[in-house]
């Protein structure tokens, strides 16, 4: 098939890129500086000529923090950018899949968010990605699908900053009240490319099993690497930061694990494989 990957020289769409093609498909890749999704008539133009069969839209403006002083920025590519791309998805008549995040939900659950229940984001960037879905959701042939915590071997990502900050701290604090499930970027992409033949069209969600907290993620990898740096736990509050956080943003992976039949490894089996992949 001829697959166009967008945000491709990042930490998600660079992986999956490169899967794609060791599995014999053509990829179009599209990212800054050659091909600027906001640049929504070229890239219609671009897609047109190219005429793909599949469209994976990666792109983002991810950095979370900077989005709250950037919102039109944010709401460019989060939200504008994905809607032009499903527009032209829906005149080519192929599917789209839409990466979205877990920071759609308000946190205030205390059981696994399944894929229809309403979004509430705390964020300019959680804001932005919800109004991306929904202007995906504009094209019949529309998958979303959403993650979170998202770590893998080619880009910065909490496993690496920890790494680093062990390097040169004497001590450090993580927070323990944020719950969710870190996600190998590796084990999204297996899944991603099951999407390629799938035809129920809708909202699914993938993420490694299991949940924790940052801490408690934290303190499973630096036990894995022995790393003796002390890591104490605490509160969100400590380490205040321009966008809120949901506390709680577990996601039910029920309808992915049905659709493929498929045994999601848990958040603690990923990050050996992250490890000895280093
Ligand atoms: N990372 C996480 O923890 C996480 C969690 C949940 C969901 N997600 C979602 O997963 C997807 C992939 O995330 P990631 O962590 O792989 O992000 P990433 O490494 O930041 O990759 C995003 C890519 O999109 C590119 N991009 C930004 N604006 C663009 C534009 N106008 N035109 C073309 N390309 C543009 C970026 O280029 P520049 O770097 O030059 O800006 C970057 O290469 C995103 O949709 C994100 O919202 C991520």
């Amino acid at each position: 098939m001829k697959i166009a990957v967008t945000g491709a020289k990042g930490m998600l769409a660079s992986v999956l890129a490169r899967r794609l093609t060791t599995l014999g498909h053509t990829v179009l890749p599209l990212d800054l500086p050659e091909q600027d999704l906001l640049q929504f008539t070229a890239v219609k133009n671009y897609l047109r000529a190219a005429a793909p069969d599949f469209i994976y839209n990666c792109a983002a403006f991810t950095n979370v923090d900077l989005c709250e002083s950037e919102p039109e920025k944010a709401r460019a590519v989060n939200a504008l950018a994905a809607g032009n791309l499903a527009e032209l998805a829906a005149e080519l008549d192929i599917p789209i899949l839409q990466i979205s995040t877990d920071y759609v939900f308000s946190g205030a659950a205390s059981k696994p968010y399944l894929p229809d229940e309403p979004t509430a984001p705390l964020s300019v960037y959680g804001q932005t990605k919800a109004e991306g879905e929904r202007l995906v959701q504009k094209t019949p042939k529309f998958f979303i699908v959403r993650t979170a915590w998202l770590y893998g071997h080619n880009g910065k990502n909490f496993v690496e900053t920890l790494l680093k900050l062990a390097q040169t701290n004497a001590a450090l604090k993580v927070v323990d009240d944020q719950r969710g499930a870190p996600t190998f970027v590796d084990d999204l992409v297996e899944v991603l490319i099951l999407f390629l033949t799938c035809r129920d069209y809708g909202i699914y969600h993938f993420t490694n099993s299991g949940e924790t907290t940052w801490y408690g993620f934290t303190r499973e990898f630096f036990d894995l690497l022995n790393i003796a740096v002390p890591v104490q736990p605490c509160a969100t509050a400590e380490f205040p930061r321009p966008a809120r956080r949901p506390a709680y943003s577990v996601l039910d992976l029920r309808k992915t694990q049905e659709t493929f039949a498929l045994k999601i490894p848990a958040w603690q089996d990923a990050i050996r494989r992250y490890i000895k992949g280093r």
